[in-house]
C-alpha cells in the first residue's frame, strides 16, 4: 500500500504542533519537511532546531527534504535532530556517493532527488545504491504548483535503474486525487503532498484519497 507523507510546507507554522497531532489521527505514514536555504531554490524555510522541538512529541517518523546547496554541511543536524530519512539534490553536491554513504552512517535512510529537467539516467552513475529516490513532481521550491505532466515516465525510469535493488520511489509536488493513481501506478512507494492534504482541514479525507481507499 502506498504511503502518504504530508508536507508541513502547507500547514501553518504556527500551530505545528497541533497541527502533526491532527495529521497522526487522520493516519499520515510520515511527516515531509521541506528544508530551502534560499540559494538551491529562492525560498526559506527552516532549520534542524524546529524538527528537534517537534520530534519530542510524535513518533511519525521524519522525512527531510533537502533543498540547500552543500548539503553535507547540513546533513549531520538533521540526523541528531531526529530525521528518520535524508534526501538531498544530487545537482546540490560534487559528492552524491560520499553523503549517501555518510547518511546511512546515522543507521536511517539515505534518499537522492533530482530536479525535473535533470536527465534520470544520471542516477546510473552513483555507485552508492539510495534507500530512496525522491522524483520531483514540480520545479523544487514552492508548494501548490501544477504536476508535471513526465513525472510517471520518470518514475519509471527510475524503478528501471534500479530494477535489482530494493529503492523506495517517493514522488514530491503537484499530487492529488487525479494525479496519484498515475504515480502509484507507475510505480511510487510514497506520496508527498502538501496542497492536496491541507486544503480544506479534511486531512483523514484527504490522506484516504490520495490513497485511492473509498471514501
Ligand atoms: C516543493 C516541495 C514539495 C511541496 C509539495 O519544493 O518539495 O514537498 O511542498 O507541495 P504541493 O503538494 O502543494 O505541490
Ligand atoms: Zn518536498
Amino acid at each position: 500500500m502506498v504511503l502518504v507523507a504530508p508536507s508541513l510546507l502547507s500547514a501553518n507554522p504556527a500551530f505545528f504542533g497541533r497541527e502533526i497531532k491532527r495529521l497522526e489521527k487522520a493516519h499520515a505514514d510520515l511527516l515531509h519537511f521541506d528544508v530551502m536555504d534560499g540559494h538551491f531554490v529562492p525560498n526559506i524555510t527552516y532549520g534542524s532546531h524546529v524538527l528537534k522541538g517537534l520530534k519530542k512529541d510524535t513518533s511519525l517518523p521524519f522525512d527531510v527534504h533537502l533543498m540547500v546547496n552543500q548539503p553535507e554541511k547540513f546533513v549531520p543536524w538533521f540526523a541528531e535532530a531526529g530525521a528518520d530519512i535524508i534526501t538531498f539534490h544530487f545537482e546540490a553536491t560534487f559528492q552524491p556517493d560520499k553523503l549517501l554513504k555518510e547518511i546511512k552512517k546515522y543507521h536511517i535512510k539515505a534518499g537522492i532527488s533530482l530536479k525535473p529537467k535533470t536527465d534520470v539516467n544520471v542516477l546510473s552513475t552513483l555507485h552508492e545504491i539510495p534507500d530512496m529516490v525522491l522524483v520531483m513532481g514540480v520545479e523544487p521550491g514552492f508548494g501548490g504548483q501544477s504536476f508535471l505532466e513526465d513525472t510517471p515516465k520518470r518514475i519509471k525510469l527510475t524503478k528501471n535503474i534500479f530494477a535489482a535493488h530494493r529503492v523506495l520511489i517517493e514522488v514530491d509536488g503537484g499530487i492529488d486525487a487525479k494525479t496519484a493513481p498515475l504515480c502509484i501506478q507507475a510505480g511510487a512507494d510514497i506520496l508527498a503532498a502538501g496542497t492536496a492534504v491541507f486544503r480544506d482541514g479534511t486531512y483523514a479525507k484527504n490522506i484516504r484519497r490520495l490513497r485511492g481507499e473509498k471514501q
